[in-house]
């Protein structure tokens, strides 16, 4: 009687593992819009510019649905899957979050994909850009809902720690982003000759979409993990903040179209934030590598390399950019160097255990889809300046290459995530009563 009792799953744990379900098919969906409609896609009109010798004659829609996929369907997705995820390590987990998820994963992916749909198609895409936008707005504002509410009501008041007031201040931009995309929409919809948003006006939503919450979130995830996955020294709070200060002033004069001022100061805002996090300095203890590949250290210090080198060529862009090569290799060296490869290394690290305490299939697919992914974003950004600012002949040849060796990377990449999920979780060695599988902070 009493086993039975203490074997029986209870409805904490069932719901627990019912996030953990619903965290794995945002984690799949987030993969699918990374592969399809994002990277497939950027690599089919970089081979198109190339061919063609221009960026001019490119449909900016098409453009702009690779962008979309690429930071919304596969960043914006994976965001939000975690966040759901760490409802189940506040505690006191309850169903409707569950429900919650699902609901917010039907409107968000829904409207990602339609906004894809539309903008490559270009059918009804003065009703589906709205539409599209409205579902993504409404899917996060569930997720929003469900997460705040939920901290005020399991815990008492907690300390603001600094990692916090970031991942505050990265869902705040997130949410801007998604209002902005309304606004954006709509103007399209009743102004607008095609699917695309206006040059201008997408070049301060890329700033706000690009630089605002993905950044934001890696920060403050880095923050919070390093000083354990990297076995570096706490991160110093002043930096940190002083860091999100000059952040959000360079999103705000971006917004304000004072591309100059914004760059600049997302220049300064770059150094400050990997020497707050401790990213140049010595571990003080053993990086946690068990797992996974031991060289994850050195691509999550690298992507601060990356961050400077977006950073700069931002400032350069906003000086001399004339043909959109400073730019396009400014924000490529940002989301392919910076973010994916920290999406890549700390990725690969965490989701097994988030999506139900699983081991990653192989350490030799992370190593090699990091050092391919870095490889392929340094083809990138040299040959963009040179072929599109200065018609350089050896630099557009270059470029396909850059584009093929960026999509396998990315493939490598989620084939291994992919065949984690697949594979059934190993089994505990013993097992007392039920216990949910992965609602602590993922081992060493
Ligand atoms: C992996 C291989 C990738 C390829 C081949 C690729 C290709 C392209 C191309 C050809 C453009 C047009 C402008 C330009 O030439 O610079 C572009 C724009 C863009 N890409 Fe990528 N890209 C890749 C990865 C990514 C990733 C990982 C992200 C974000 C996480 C991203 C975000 C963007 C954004 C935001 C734009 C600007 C869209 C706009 O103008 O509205 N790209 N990409």
């Amino acid at each position: 009687m009493f086993r039975a009792r203490r074997d029986a799953p209870s409805a904490a744990a069932f719901t627990e593992a019912a996030l953990q379900r619903l965290v794995t098919v945002y984690i799949v969906t987030g993969l699918v819009f990374l592969l399809l409609p994002g990277t497939f896609l950027g690599v089919w009109n970089l081979i198109s510019i190339s061919s063609r010798h221009t960026l001019g004659q490119l449909p900016p829609a098409w453009i702009q649905a690779h962008g979309h996929a690429q930071l919304f369907g596969w960043l914006g997705t994976f965001i939000i899957g975690i966040g759901f995820y760490s409802l189940s390590k506040m505690g006191a987990t309850r169903p409707v979050a569950v429900r919650a998820g699902w609901t917010a994963w039907v409107l968000w992916s829904g409207g990602a994909a339609l906004r894809w749909a539309a903008n490559v198609s270009g059918w009804e895409w003065r009703t589906l850009l709205p539409l599209s936008a409205g579902l993504q707005l409404a899917g996060f504002l569930i997720f929003f809902a469900t997460v705040s509410r939920h901290k005020r009501s399991g815990q008492a008041a907690v300390r603001v720690e600094p990692w916090m007031k970031l991942v505050i201040a990265a869902t705040v931009s997130f949410l801007l982003a998604l209002l902005a995309n309304v606004g954006l929409a709509v103007h399209a919809s009743l102004l607008g000759e095609g699917p695309a948003i206006g040059h201008e006006l997408d070049q301060r939503f890329l700033f706000l979409s690009a630089w605002g919450f993905p950044v934001l979130a890696v920060w403050g995830f880095n923050a919070r993990w390093a000083p354990v996955f990297l076995g570096l020294k706490e991160p110093r709070s002043g930096g940190l903040m002083s860091a999100l200060v000059l952040e959000c002033g360079g999103l705000a004069a971006a917004l304000l179209g004072q591309f100059v001022w914004a760059a600049v100061l997302l220049l300064a805002a770059a150094p400050v934030a990997a020497a707050a996090l401790r990213m140049g300095e010595r571990a003080w203890k053993p990086a946690k590598t068990q797992g996974v590949s031991a060289t994850f250290p050195y691509f999550v210090r690298g992507a601060y390399l990356w961050l400077g080198v977006a950073a700069v060529l931002g400032v350069w862009a906003a000086l001399a950019d004339a043909h959109g090569g400073l730019w396009g290799a400014s924000r490529h060296a940002l989301t392919v160097g910076f973010l994916a490869t920290m999406v890549f290394a700390i990725g690969q690290r965490v989701l097994p255990a988030f999506c139900g305490m699983r081991v990653l299939y192989s350490k030799g697919l992370m190593l090699a889809s990091l050092a391919v992914l870095n490889t392929g974003c340094l083809l990138r950004v040299a040959a963009e300046i040179p072929a599109y600012e200065w018609d350089t002949l050896a630099a557009w040849k270059l470029l396909p290459v850059s584009a093929v060796t960026e999509l396998t990377a990315v493939t490598l990449f989620a084939v291994n995530l992919l065949v984690t999920l697949w594979l059934p979780p190993p089994r505990p060695a013993v097992t007392v009563g039920w216990r949910p599988q992965a609602s602590g902070a993922p081992a060493a």
